[in-house]
């Protein structure tokens, strides 16, 4: 899915997520969890938030599976600036102890299976220092949405671009399809396979990592998290040696 063409256009396909607005909440809430950091950054991407938090002085790792998106990192920041380390973010283990690992963006539903999410929770603990936060930007599945016999969500319904999730709910298997209009007036198709958890079963797979939930919020702006959001961000806790 992240091969070249699409992570040469992923900033610009992705660019209502490149908004200040988008932007400047997010980084000010990761930079308050990473204090003087250093913070590590699962799934790093293009560096849509690691960029600016690194320009903050906090020092930035990545980690990303994607060579074709850290190539596009790369002509954005250096390596002396953020270092990156292509890999899975379940299993890739870099250097040193971090006061914050991030991970935004829906990018834990890219592991599709429960023991590769439980394994992301685990490699996050593994990196943290003792107090250290791992902070998770993740959609709440439109369950409440299906009624019985339906599976199919629609998101996006513009003249460019139409957009349905299907839902299976006993595998927990999401697959957002994309229609999305051409210079020439065709659409093309593109759809991805992901793998919905819902928020208390991310901090079941938060504690069995051995973290703690300390804050829920339904944005970054820290607005509550209730039961209409459509996405949580999400603060877990590696508690101090002495507290576990
Ligand atoms: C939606 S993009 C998010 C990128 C960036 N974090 C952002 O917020 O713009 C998802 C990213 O997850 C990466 N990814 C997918 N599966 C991964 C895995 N198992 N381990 C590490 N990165 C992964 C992709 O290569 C892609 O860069």
């Amino acid at each position: 899915m992240w091969d070249d063409d699409t992570a040469a256009t992923y900033d610009q396909i992705s660019a209502d997520m490149f908004r200040p607005e988008v932007v400047e909440p997010a980084v000010q809430l990761l930079s308050d969890y990473a204090g003087s950091g250093p913070a590590l950054a699962f799934a790093i991407g293009t560096g849509r938030l690691a960029i600016p938090l690194a320009r903050l002085g906090i020092p930035v790792t990545g980690i990303d599976l994607s060579p074709a998106m850290v190539a596009q990192l790369r002509t954005k920041a250096s390596a002396d600036e953020i270092p990156a380390v292509t890999g899975d973010m379940a299993t890739t283990v870099v250097p040193g102890q971090f006061t914050l690992v991030f991970l935004p963006f829906n990018s834990l539903s890219n592991l599709r299976t429960q023991d590769e999410q439980v394994a992301c929770f685990r490699n996050a603990a593994r990196h943290l220092r003792d107090g250290g936060h791992f902070v998770v930007e993740l959609f709440v599945p439109q369950l409440r949405r299906l009624p019985p016999g339906q599976f199919t969500v629609p998101f996006a319904l513009d003249d460019d671009h139409l957009g349905f999730d299907t839902l299976d709910t006993v595998s927990q298997e999401c697959r957002s399809h994309h229609y999305i209009r051409q210079a020439d007036g065709s659409f093309r198709y593109n759809v991805g396979n992901f793998r919905y958890a819902w928020p208390t079963e991310c901090d079941l797979m938060a504690r069995m990592a051995g973290m703690e939930l300390v804050a829920r919020f339904g944005d970054w702006d820290r607005s509550p998290f209730t039961a209409d959001s459509d996405k949580h961000i999400s603060v877990w806790r590696k508690p101090p040696h002495l507290e576990r």
